[in-house]
């Protein structure tokens, strides 16, 4: 797996979405990358997509909260990065169903979304961590 434990922000809840989102990304990525017949991997990818669609959003949510709750001064900037990937993600999802389940389209998807989500977590995500450092309000004794 990808995950790092570097990445952990040190909030159990966050963490644990991360790792989630870390696992469903790289099983979809490599899904729909595998050998074999497309039509039988589309239910697969079909139900991974649309898990994330609504766990994305929560979590973007969830992240969220937990900046206001320590007063994080990036807070309204970090909230339209999740809104211009949840954006994307839709968009993606509707040229996806439009192309009637377009293999290429879903394996660059999966690696741009993977792509997305280390540079994410590892950058703008620790960037919440540093803070609560500095503030000395971080999570799980940090
Ligand atoms: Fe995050
Ligand atoms: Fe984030």
């Amino acid at each position: 797996m990808l995950w790092k434990d570097k990445y952990e922000l040190g909030v159990s809840q966050i963490d644990a979405q991360h790792k989630e989102l870390f696992r469903r990304v790289e099983s979809f990525m490599q899904t729909s990358r595998s050998a074999g017949n497309w039509e039988e991997k589309v239910p697969k990818l079909n139900e991974t997509l649309e898990f994330m669609k609504t766990y994305v959003v929560e979590h973007f949510r969830d992240e969220e909260e937990y900046q206001k709750s320590i007063c994080y001064p990036g807070y309204e900037a970090h909230k339209q990065i999740h809104t211009g990937m949840v954006n994307y993600v839709l968009e993606v999802s509707k040229q996806y169903e439009d192309s009637n389940f377009n293999e290429q389209l879903m394996q660059q998807f999966g690696g741009k979304l993977l792509a997305w989500l280390i540079n994410h977590v590892a950058a703008e995500d620790q960037r919440i961590a540093d803070y609560a450092i500095k503030k000395g309000v971080g999570g799980n004794g940090r």
